[in-house]
């Protein structure tokens, strides 16, 4: 059996110094907002090179949260890939905004800046709703096109919002994910990069005044002084014990990543030519939550690597418009060809910071053999 992912090797490399911080929070007690969550804020804020970190209750919570903070709301178009989770169209729904859906671009599958510059006009030529927003997603690891994207955000006066779940310690050139855009909004889901046992998120922004709405928002909009409500919010708040695994992992972050590298290197190295492996750009680093291939044989590939015990996932079999709960804002002219396309081609195969050469080698001949 090789795992799609080995959550007890992951447990087992954090060692004693995750029994001792879990200890430690044990002993005090202190179980909401306990010190350890403003310890991995101010870590967090200090890797990514953001001003602020919020802990929060989930990803999809660090989203909605980023967005009821610039009051997105009704009458607001939020521009999503179509090709994503469905937590990045949930969380704009959440507000009441309707979200627009934009194609992804090839190779890479991330957003598509050229579909997203003309269904901006689309909306300011209907004049119904207003361009309020973009969420770029960070797809399987991979930084989207910022570079276009944020210059195509400040033209047109639409927040910028990135949806980082899958890609802390991605970065373009020496900048990281949480100052790619002025919000990001990242998962500690167990199978991230940066994960913990349970589920968690943060909000990373370089704005420190955003930062200070976004801690009244996670603690049902009381004020500083916990004594007004201006907004209302939510009970979003990270957990003590979560925080206290993520400190304890946080050492182990950056040797984790560069294995991640390492592995997804030897994908690339034996697998070139049977499918197409993932291909990042110059000067991007992905944080490889996710390591996905595509294959117009993917169903029997996927059946061949199963039978031999090889754990997969299909990331995703769906584009998100297509969801019953989704279709209602489905456009007509919406035919999103390449999110279609991958759908159904795309594979992801074994992939966390404890697997070794021979087990990536037996993967790599499982898929060759399947496709001869
Ligand atoms: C792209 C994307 N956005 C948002 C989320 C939501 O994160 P969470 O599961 O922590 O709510 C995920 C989680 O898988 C994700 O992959």
């Amino acid at each position: 059996m090789i795992p799609f992912i080995d959550m007890t090797a992951i447990r087992n490399a954090a060692g004693a110094a995750l029994t001792a911080r879990l200890d430690a929070v044990l002993a005090s007690g202190n179980f909401i907002l306990g010190p350890e969550v403003a310890e991995l804020e101010q870590r967090l804020a200090e890797f990514s090179g953001a001003a602020a970190a919020v802990g929060v209750a989930s990803g999809t919570d660090a989203l909605k949260i980023a967005l009821m903070a610039n009051e997105i709301g009704p009458h607001d178009a939020v521009f999503i890939p179509a090709f994503t989770f469905a937590a990045t169209a949930e969380a704009v729904v959440s507000t009441g905004a309707t979200p627009m859906f934009i194609d992804v671009a090839l190779p890479h599958m991330t957003m598509d800046p050229v579909h997203l510059r003309e269904k901006i006009a689309t909306v300011r030529r209907e004049g119904v709703l207003r361009a309020a927003a973009v969420i770029t997603v960070d797809l399987f690891g991979l930084p989207a096109r910022y570079e276009e994207i944020a210059t195509l955000a400040a033209e047109e006066d639409i927040l910028l919002i990135a949806d980082g779940a899958q890609s802390f310690g991605g970065q373009i050139g020496t900048s990281r994910v949480g100052t790619l855009a002025p919000i990001t909004a990242i998962s500690f889901y167990p199978t991230k990069p940066l994960g913990c046992f349970g589920d968690g998120g943060a909000i990373l922004t370089t704005d420190s005044g955003m930062a200070a709405k976004f801690r009244e928002l996670r603690h049902h909009g009381f004020d500083a002084a916990r004594e007004n409500i201006v907004q209302p919010g939510m009970n979003s708040r990270l957990d003590t014990i979560q925080a206290a695994i993520l400190l304890a992992r946080f050492d182990l972050f950056v040797d984790e990543l560069a294995r991640r590298d390492t592995i997804a290197g030897w994908y690339g190295e034996f697998l070139d030519g049977a499918v197409e492996v993932p291909d990042i750009p110059t000067g991007r680093k992905s944080a490889w939550a996710v390591y996905t291939v595509r294959s117009a044989h993917r169903d029997a590939l996927r059946t061949r690597l199963s039978a031999s015990g090889i754990g997969t996932a299909i990331y995703y079999a769906t584009p998100v418009c297509d969801f019953e709960a989704y279709r209602r804002f489905r456009r007509d002219d919406d035919e999103l060809p390449r999110s279609r396309q991958l759908c159904a081609e795309v594979l992801s195969l074994p992939m966390h910071p404890y697997l070794d050469r021979s087990t990536v080698e037996q993967v790599c001949s499982e898929v060759r053999q399947a496709l001869r």
